[in-house]
Parts: structure tokens; sequence; C-alpha cells
């Protein structure tokens, strides 16, 4: 059975990119798969001080997956902290990292260029990922456009270690969701956590609308033929809807056809929204209300990784002379 390993930091509200560049893969991936979903706590530490935050964000993401439809029968999900020996794994990776793959990263330079302290757990931020990754020994890792030079990383590092000590990790394959356009925010960049532009689906219905509202848009009438690929609202209904979803081809005709007006596209967004996340949002509820069955959850697939990852450990130290 193919492996699959993914995760996500815990550093705020998810929203609409996450779901559609990584969360969407993991539920189509637990179907088949040997699957492992973990948070990445310690990763989160690379850009949040505060402890209450972490704690509830590190809770809220565990919540979220389950209320999105992970299911813990198909599929171990985890908190990096409950796995302890991926640090250890990080430091040995540490030590055949030559710095110049660091210097490398793309994710450091633009983060610190937002703003964020240039700590050396964020400049070696793609030295934990991998750890995260080859502890569990994966086929294949889905993420989301911007994760994949740390899943290269990855894969670099486990060949240094093969090259170095002898076969011991499996190349772990990268794996882009199938649309994988970058999903942006309200203000048409990116959408993320970071720059405050965010759509979450879990918010109550009148919120939720105020924000749809605000995305961009140019200042055609309401008259005007549109073309849909400039528009924000549209590429976020096509993320969400799917490009061949009969939902997405007729907005799209909508918008060419004319007589129709922004307001009404970010109407027909609200209700998709409403409509695609309308269970999740009720099971998000009741998770909320079940703490003993979230601590159920991750006991389980703590326990899961960790198997999993001895398995390698073992190999790993030996190889090394440990
Ligand atoms: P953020 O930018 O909000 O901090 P992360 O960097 O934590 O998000 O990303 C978590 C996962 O979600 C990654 O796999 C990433 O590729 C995916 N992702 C984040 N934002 C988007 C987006 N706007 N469009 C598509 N995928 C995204
Ligand atoms: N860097 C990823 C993100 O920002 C989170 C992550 C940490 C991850 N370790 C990983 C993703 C291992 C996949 C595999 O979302």
């Amino acid at each position: 059975m193919t492996r699959v390993l993914s995760g996500l930091q815990p550093s705020g509200q998810l929203h609409l990119g996450n779901y559609a560049g990584a969360i969407s893969q993991f539920l189509e991936a637990q179907k088949q798969n040997d699957m492992f979903v973990f948070v990445a706590s310690y990763h989160a530490m690379t850009s949040q001080r505060d402890p209450a935050a972490l704690r509830a964000n590190i809770n809220q993401v565990v919540v979220d997956y389950l209320a999105f439809g992970l299911d813990p029968k198909q599929c171990h999900i985890y908190l990096q902290q409950d796995v302890p020996a991926v640090t250890e794994l990080a430091w040995i990776l540490s030590c055949l990292c030559p710095k110049h793959l660091m210097d490398k990263g793309v994710s450091f330079k633009d983060k610190v260029a937002h703003g964020l302290a240039a700590n050396i757990g964020l400049y070696t931020y793609p030295i934990l990922q991998a750890a995260d990754i080859l502890y569990v020994d994966p086929d294949v890792v889905p993420v989301g456009k911007d994760q994949k030079q740390n899943v290269e990383i990855a894969r670099d590092l486990a060949a240094k270690f093969n090259h170095a000590y002898g076969e011991t990790f499996r190349i772990p394959d990268y794996k882009e969701a199938q649309h994988a356009a970058v999903v942006p925010g309200i203000d048409g960049e990116k959408m993320s956590k970071s720059y405050g532009n965010i759509i979450d689906p879990f918010m109550d219905e009148k919120p939720l609308r105020k924000r749809i509202m605000k995305i961009v848009a140019d200042g055609k009438s309401m008259e005007e033929p549109k073309d849909p690929d400039s528009c924000t609202t549209f590429q976020i209904f096509r993320a969400i809807a799917g490009p061949e979803d009969q939902r997405t081809l007729d907005l799209a005709d909508k918008y060419r056809a004319g007589n129709f007006g922004y307001g009404h596209a970010k109407q027909e967004l609200f209700e998709l929204l409403l409509d695609h996340f309308g269970p999740a949002r009720v099971r998000r509820q009741e998770l909320m209300n079940d703490p003993s069955y979230i601590q159920q959850v991750l006991a389980d697939g703590a326990a899961a990784a960790n198997q999993a990852g001895e398995v390698v450990m073992q190999k790993v130290r030996a190889a090394v002379g440990l």
C-alpha cells in the first residue's frame, strides 16, 4: 500500500487556500493509501511566541482536519511533539545538510521580507520538515505549490544520507493538488494567514457574506461582459467547486454574457461555500464539544506514527554509528 504523509502548520485559522491546495488532497489520499497527517507545531514556533495562541491553534487544526473530513479510521492524525524522534532525525539530517542548501530557501527569504524574525529555527525549517517526511518513510507527500522546494530539500537530504551511509531512506515523491492554482485572497494576492486576506470557511454566515463582498473587482459595470479568468471571485469559486464542475462552467458563461455583476458572482460564491462546507460546519461544532474524542484520535495517531518511525530510526541510528 502506498504510504502518504503531509501536514500543516498551526499558525492561524485555516482558510480556503489551505483547503484547496492541501486538505482537499489529504481527503482524496486517505481513501486508498496508508495516510499520515500531522500538525507541525514546532514549525509554527518559528513564527509565533504566544503559548496560549499556539495551544489553541494546534487544537483548532485537529478539529478542522476532522471537520473537513479526515477520518481517523482511514488516516493517522498526530501532533509533531508527540513523535519526539523527529527532532532527533532533524539533528542527524542537519549534520549532513550543507549550509548553501538552506541559503537557497525561498520560503525563509520570503518570510523575512514579510517581517518575520530571522531566527535559526526559521532558517533550518526545511530540515525539520525533511525529518517529518523521512521519519515515516512515505512514497508521496501531497502539498500546495509553495511547499515544493521544501519537499525537494527532503529528497536531497534523503539522497545525501543514502550516499553517505548506504541505502536507508526511500526518496519520496512530491504531489501537487490536481488543480494546483494558488488561491487568491480577498485582495487578489495569494491567500495567506500572514497577509490578512483569508476567507475562513467556518465563519458565521453574516460575517462570511460580508467578507466575500469585500473581494476586489475591477470597475466594470453590470451590463458589460467580463473575463472570468482574471476575476478573483471566479478564481476562488473555481478552486472550491473544481474547474470542470458544471457550476463553474455556468458561472463562466454568465461572466461572458454580461448583465451579470460582481455582486451576483459573490453571492454565488457565498452560496457555494455554504453548500460545500455545510456538513463540515456542523461537524466542527460537534467536535469542539468533544475534547476526549480528539485526545483519543491523537493518541492513536501518535502510536501509529511512532511505530512507523521507529522502524526507520533503528536503521538510521545503526547507519550513522549511534
Ligand atoms: P499560509 O500561507 O496561510 O501561512 P501555509 O504556508 O501554512 O499557509 O500553507 C499550508 C498549506 O496550504 C501548504 O501546503 C500550502 O501550499 C497550502 N496553501 C496555503 N495557501 C494557499 C493558497 N493561497 N493557495 C493554494 N494552496 C495554499
Ligand atoms: N511547511 C508546511 C506548511 O507550511 C508544513 C509542514 C511541516 C509539512 N512539515 C511537513 C508539510 C512535512 C508536508 C510534510 O504547510
